[in-house]
């Protein structure tokens, strides 16, 4: 077809911001973008070039445009492929990077394990997991790690239930989530850890026909729908997206609370917030730190900008989650009262996050039950002492010592 005219000039490329001043905001360069900027050209980490999509309405404009793939290049450090290099195609199940039909076929057979309904009947188990976490946190005694000993086993023992994969084996399957995680994991190592946790799955999968159990691997094998390859795929994803996102939220959203003494008390005080709270630690935190990926399939025109075929378009879900062109008030400022407006944090459009009801039930009951029995919680080390997962795809802290 005709290329979409464009008079703009085109201005050479910015390094992607990166660096945070302030441990719960995006970097700063985000505001100068979305207001001079929204659409930017930018050189990646990995020295590739591509676009940067800074504002609300554009983040969500690109996640809904059907003529933006999602079988992404993928962020790193280090050398880039060379930009003419045709992109390989996703792995087997690996429905997160397809696009339609591929993506609805795998997509659909999985809606029904995540709607609002199938959450709340998970509920009571969800509540008892968080009680069990915070009895043994309790009786160890503080200085504890909330991280090791409360936000990462949350999620982990519920997306282990619902999958159907041993929590015995959790040692191996976060050692392969952290090296696809790491910003600085070469191609290989992300390549070689998907490889290991596919492989782990398979296995389990395989198990799963001969003997069946309730969880959703045995539904997926005994469903004869998907291949085997793709069921392994399919499990890889759920457990690796089900249980560091959520990990994440817990840990960083109490340490932003403990930050927010006067924002913690309104909550304390009213606990009927808490609803809203999670939802605003969502959009404030936005974890998803380096942005959502996507491919232009064609040559796509965006705000005067010519978008060629084959370019990597990055849409900042941090960034528009913190434009003040769509939440009123000051958007840098966490308030747990802030009127719900939706936010970006779980993406939007057809990838939009499968499991985000049950992050929900799960960041709702580990927050309420873990300020309800530690009053007096607070961090054991000075807040700049707090590793934070610069380094990281999903954003969070690498630990975080309280004590009560
Ligand atoms: C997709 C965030 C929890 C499974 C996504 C996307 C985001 C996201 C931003 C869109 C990715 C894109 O468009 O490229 C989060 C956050 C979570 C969370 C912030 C926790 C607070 C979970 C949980 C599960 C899960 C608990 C597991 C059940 C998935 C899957 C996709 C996805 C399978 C791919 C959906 C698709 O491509 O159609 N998530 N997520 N996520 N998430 Fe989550």
């Amino acid at each position: 077809g005709a290329r979409p005219a464009t008079d703009a000039p085109r201005p050479a490329p910015r390094p992607q911001p990166t660096v945070r001043t302030c441990p719960f905001d995006p970097p700063e360069e985000y505001r100068t973008l979305r207001e001079q900027d929204p659409i930017a050209p930018v050189t990646f980490p990995d020295g590739a070039t591509g676009w940067l999509v800074t504002r609300h309405e554009d983040v969500r404009a690109v996640l809904a445009d059907p003529r933006f793939g999602a079988n992404r290049r993928p962020a790193r450090l280090g050398s880039p492929a060379p930009a003419d290099t045709p992109l390989p195609p996703p792995p087997p199940g690996m429905f997160l990077m397809m696009d339609p039909p591929e993506h609805t076929r795998i997509r659909r057979l999985l809606t029904g394990q995540f709607t609002v309904r199938r959450m709340r009947q998970l509920t009571p188990a969800v509540e008892r997991i968080v009680a069990e976490q915070l009895d043994a946190m309790a009786s160890a005694g503080g200085p504890a790690d909330l991280v090791r000993d409360f936000a990462l086993p949350v999620p982990s023992l519920v997306i282990c239930e619902l999958l159907g994969v041993p929590y015995a084996d959790r040692a191996d399957f976060q050692r392969d989530s952290s090296a696809m995680l790491r910003l600085d994991a070469t191609q290989e190592e992300a390549r070689q850890a998907h490889l290991a946790m596919h492989r782990y799955i398979h296995e389990l999968a395989l198990a799963k026909r001969v003997a069946p159990t309730d969880d959703i691997l045995s539904g997926l094998m005994q469903d004869g729908r998907l291949t085997d390859e793709e069921v392994a795929g399919v499990g890889a994803l759920l457990l690796l997206a089900g249980h560091e996102t959520t990990a994440n939220m817990i840990a960083l959203g109490t340490m932003c609370l403990l930050g927010n003494p006067g924002q913690l008390a309104a909550l304390r005080a009213d606990p009927s917030l808490m609803d809203n709270a999670v939802e605003e630690l969502l959009r404030y935190l936005t974890i998803i730190q380096f942005g959502l990926r996507r491919v232009a399939l064609e040559d796509v025109e965006l705000g005067g900008h010519l978008i060629e075929a084959g370019s990597t378009v990055l849409a900042s879900v941090t960034s528009g989650n913190r434009d003040a062109e769509r939440f009123s008030g000051d958007p840098d400022r966490l308030d747990v009262r802030r009127p719900y407006s939706p936010h970006l944090a779980f993406g939007h459009g057809i990838h939009q996050c499968i499991g985000q009801q049950l992050a929900r039930v799960e960041m709702k009951a580990a927050l309420s039950a873990l300020l309800d029995r530690f009053p007096g919680l607070r961090l054991a080390v000075p807040a700049e002492k707090v590793p934070m997962r610069d380094d990281m795809l999903i954003y969070g802290v690498h630990e975080l010592p309280v004590t009560w």
